[in-house]
């Protein structure tokens, strides 16, 4: 039975994957601030399947969580980062702006970077067994976003975070692997309830395509199809054309 980390899995895109992969036949550990609906999970699928720990990603003490996390779970398959904040914040309201960072950034920093230097150290992993690591980024991070300048930013330091990563195991010879997960917009409590989204899919939905890129080791996921053509046209577009668009979500 394989086994996967998944820190923020209280609600979400989270939620959504972590419920799958038990369903698919995988032991999940789930981690997020709100232990009450990591709770549900457990008490919904069984605690032989499911295993809850309260984290948050902003704090120092995520990396001695996931420490103990491991300790009594094994040293898991997958580690899929889901935690995030955003929003618009054309105000620029800066403790916002440095929260979505402190989230994002730093919290992804201290998590994915002490389970490297765990696979780094631990002897669980070799070549023909490398530790997968899977991260939410968006095709927010794609282009910058003026209506949403930390949030889109702060994807866009995700993905060359985990390109960066990925060369460092490479040359250091740590048995890791990664995914940079980009989705476009998902039905989640990250979006504001009173906007319309276009092109919106499920939680459910966006677990589907998650899992599938998962399985085939995909480096880069982006989904659905529809976004995949829209970052493809973002690329084309002049930075000076660009900075002079109206992008509103
Ligand atoms: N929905 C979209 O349209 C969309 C599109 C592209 C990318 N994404 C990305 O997908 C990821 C998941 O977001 P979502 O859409 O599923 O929204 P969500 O339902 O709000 O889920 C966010 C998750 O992050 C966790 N989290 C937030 N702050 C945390 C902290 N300090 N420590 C630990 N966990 C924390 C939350 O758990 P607690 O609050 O319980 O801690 C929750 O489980 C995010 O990185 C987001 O940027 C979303």
């Amino acid at each position: 039975m394989k086994r996967a980390i998944v820190i923020g899995a209280s609600s979400g895109i989270g939620r959504a994957v972590a419920s799958l992969l038990v369903e698919k036949g995988w032991r999940v550990a789930i981690t997020a601030r709100r232990t009450d609906a990591l709770d549900e999970l457990r008490v919904m699928y069984g605690a032989d399947r499911v295993m809850t720990m309260a984290m948050d990603v902003t704090k120092v003490e995520a990396t001695t969580t996931l420490d103990r996390l491991i300790s009594e779970f094994g040293a898991p398959d997958l580690l899929f980062y889901a935690s995030g904040i955003g929003g618009q914040n054309p105000q620029l309201d800066i403790e916002k702006e440095l929260d979505i960072i402190r989230t994002n950034c730093e919290g992804m920093v201290r998590v994915v970077d002490h389970f490297v230097n765990f696979v780094r150290s631990s002897g669980e992993y070799d070549k023909k067994h490398k530790a997968h690591i899977a991260v939410i980024t968006s095709v927010a991070g794609t282009r910058g976003l003026g209506s949403a300048p930390a949030y889109s930013a702060s994807k866009a330091m995700q993905s060359e975070y985990i390109t960066a990563l990925s060369q460092l195991c490479s040359m250091e010879s740590i048995p890791a692997k990664f995914t940079d997960i980009r989705p476009g917009f998902v039905k989640t409590a990250i979006l504001n309830p009173e906007k319309h989204y276009p092109m919106l899919i499920s939680a459910q939905s966006a677990a589907q395509h998650i899992y599938r890129g998962i399985k085939h080791k995909r480096r880069v996921l982006i989904f659905d199809w529809r976004f995949k053509l829209l970052v493809g046209l973002w690329h084309l577009i002049p930075r000076f054309v660009w900075e002079r668009l109206k992008v509103r979500n």
